[in-house]
């Protein structure tokens, strides 16, 4: 686990290209209530997974000046594909310390008793193999791009049949399941209807670890809002949950 030790007042900020975020926020909220948390979705800039490492490095770049005038002192990159991607480089650029989602989870996967790892996630973080190369275990690894559009609901392909088609061939050869990127948690309901019981899925968000208190407010910014988008996000965190828009 990945543990921030510092003052006891923390503003966390955390950032993806949509409403997958939300579920690290989620996670973070129930775990450590007593924290701020401002949290951005780039949704106009949707979907991350298929863009180039420049492109990312860019947008990653553009959400973090927006949380850092927001005074966060903790940043937390809820998104698979910026983390497997530029986590190096927004390192270098920047002093503030940075989480990023999946270096947790493959300390979790080395430590513990898994044998054969099946991953699924966006293309981008697929093709840099960061899962497989810091795993000494058998190690599968799925793009699933199709998923990130279905869950934001801007798709109208079978979400069950698509989760079939992907994960079918995993069924006898895993122990475990990542969900590689942050929408996935979404959809494990129906991921798991595929799978059968026996196979355990891995949300990444439950091997962040922050060890600090504050006093405990969310603010919730997208590049780009809509009904559905509210709705969206409100089935995540509650009905009471306010979402802002800002200029990107
Ligand atoms: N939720 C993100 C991830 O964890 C990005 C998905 C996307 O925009 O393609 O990879």
């Amino acid at each position: 686990m990945y543990t921030i030790r510092g003052s006891e007042m923390m503003r966390v900020g955390l950032f993806d290209s949509g409403i997958g975020g939300l579920t690290v926020l989620k996670s973070l909220i129930k775990r450590y209530p007593e924290n701020d948390y401002i949290y951005f979705g780039d949704t106009l800039n949707l979907p991350y997974g298929s863009k180039n490492k420049e492109e990312l490095k860019r947008l990653a770049k553009k959400n973090i000046e927006f949380l850092l005038d927001k005074n966060v002192d903790l940043i937390i990159i809820a998104c698979g594909t910026v983390s497997s991607n530029c986590l190096d480089y927004l390192k270098e650029n920047y002093s503030i310390p940075i989480i990023d989602i999946i270096s947790p989870t493959i300390k979790e996967l080395n430590n513990n008793e898994y044998n054969s790892i099946g991953v699924m996630a966006t293309e981008a973080t697929i093709n840099s193999h960061i899962f497989k190369n810091n795993i000494n275990k058998t190690v599968y690894e799925i793009a699933t791009p199709k998923l990130v559009p279905l869950i934001e609901g801007v798709s109208t392909d079978n979400l069950n049949e698509v989760i079939r088609e992907y994960l079918e061939d995993l069924i006898d050869k895993i122990d475990v399941l990542v969900l590689g990127c942050t929408h996935y948690p979404l959809i494990s309901l129906e991921i798991k209807k595929v799978l059968g019981n026996d196979i355990k899925l891995l949300n990444m968000a439950d091997y962040i670890c922050i060890d600090n208190n504050g006093k405990g407010t969310v603010e919730i910014y997208f590049s780009k809002v809509d009904e559905l988008l509210i709705n969206n996000v409100k089935k995540i965190l509650g009905n009471t949950i306010k979402v802002k828009e800002i200029e990107y």
